[in-house]
């Protein structure tokens, strides 16, 4: 499957070959808008499923940052949809075989650490998988990486320098933190949001940790980015809604944007 995948994308793009895969999270797809060359919906790709929710496009998108070729996908795969791991990660496998080398993963979580706000960036330190399911779980294919992959650095720490050398030049207060994946769709309740702080979780959200796994059984480098778009459950007394998240994502998307496409040309300097 994968090779009719790449040989599609291949002849779609004229062998447009890029370096660094973006995610865009909930409400911050409008950068793969502003640098689009090429662009491909997702149910046109063989082997990726159609995708669905409110906030998200699903396509994929090929372009230039400054000088470096990136691939953006404005709209991922979620585990609460309904896709198996195999296909919300899918496009870390394909990243790799175009040539990707590093992947800025980006998402909305809800902030469990009392001192962030909604609004803040935070680049993540590490992650604790919580979704109950790993996306590597089936028969591995040596290929891609080994059966047992060590994920003691999965968020490479130079870049988590850069992405804040990047925000001190845009003069964003750019966060650190553990991000927790738990599978959604609920949202959490406050138990389990006093556990997760507890166990060490800044903040909690319902994506990236699966694509962070693969990409980094894959042996690409990784920088993850969230955007917190509300207080976690009862860390403030208002209920959770996804309009909020979009809303909150929504007002943030230019700093957040700054800083990507900042952070991307500094990928390039080091
Ligand atoms: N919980 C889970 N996922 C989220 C949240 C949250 O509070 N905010 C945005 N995505």
């Amino acid at each position: 499957m994968i090779k009719d995948t790449i040989d599609y994308i291949e002849t779609f793009t004229d062998y447009f070959q890029p370096e660094i895969g973006i995610i865009l999270g909930s409400g911050l797809g409008e950068l793969a808008d502003e640098y689009q060359e090429y662009s491909i919906p997702y149910e046109k790709i063989p082997g990726f499923e159609k995708s669905s929710v409110h906030g998200h496009k699903g396509q994929l998108v090929f372009g230039h940052i400054g000088r470096r070729k990136v691939v953006m996908m404005q709209g991922r795969y979620h585990y609460y949809e309904g896709h198996s791991m195999r296909a919300v990660t899918y496009p870390i496998r394909v990243m790799k075989k175009l040539g990707v080398e590093t992947v800025i993963i980006t998402n909305a979580a809800g902030a469990i650490n009392k001192s962030f706000r909604p609004g803040d960036l935070m680049v993540i330190t590490d992650h604790i998988n919580h979704m109950g399911i790993n996306p590597l779980i089936g028969e591995n294919d040596e290929d891609f990486g080994p059966r047992f992959p060590d994920m003691s650095e999965v968020y490479t720490k130079d870049y988590i320098k850069l992405a804040d050398l990047a925000a001190k030049k845009l003069d964003i207060n750019l966060k650190h933190g553990v991000y927790m994946a738990a599978s959604g769709p609920s949202y959490e309740t406050p138990a389990e949001i006093n556990a997760a702080r507890i166990w060490g979780a800044d903040v909690v959200g319902m994506s990236t940790v699966p694509e962070a796994i693969v990409a980094c059984y894959c042996g690409l480098k990784v920088v993850g980015i969230s955007c917190i778009s509300n207080y976690a459950s009862g860390i403030s007394s208002r209920k959770l809604s996804h309009e909020e998240v979009i809303e909150t994502t929504g007002a943030a998307k230019s700093k957040f944007k700054e800083l990507v496409v900042l952070l991307v040309k500094n990928l390039y300097e080091y």
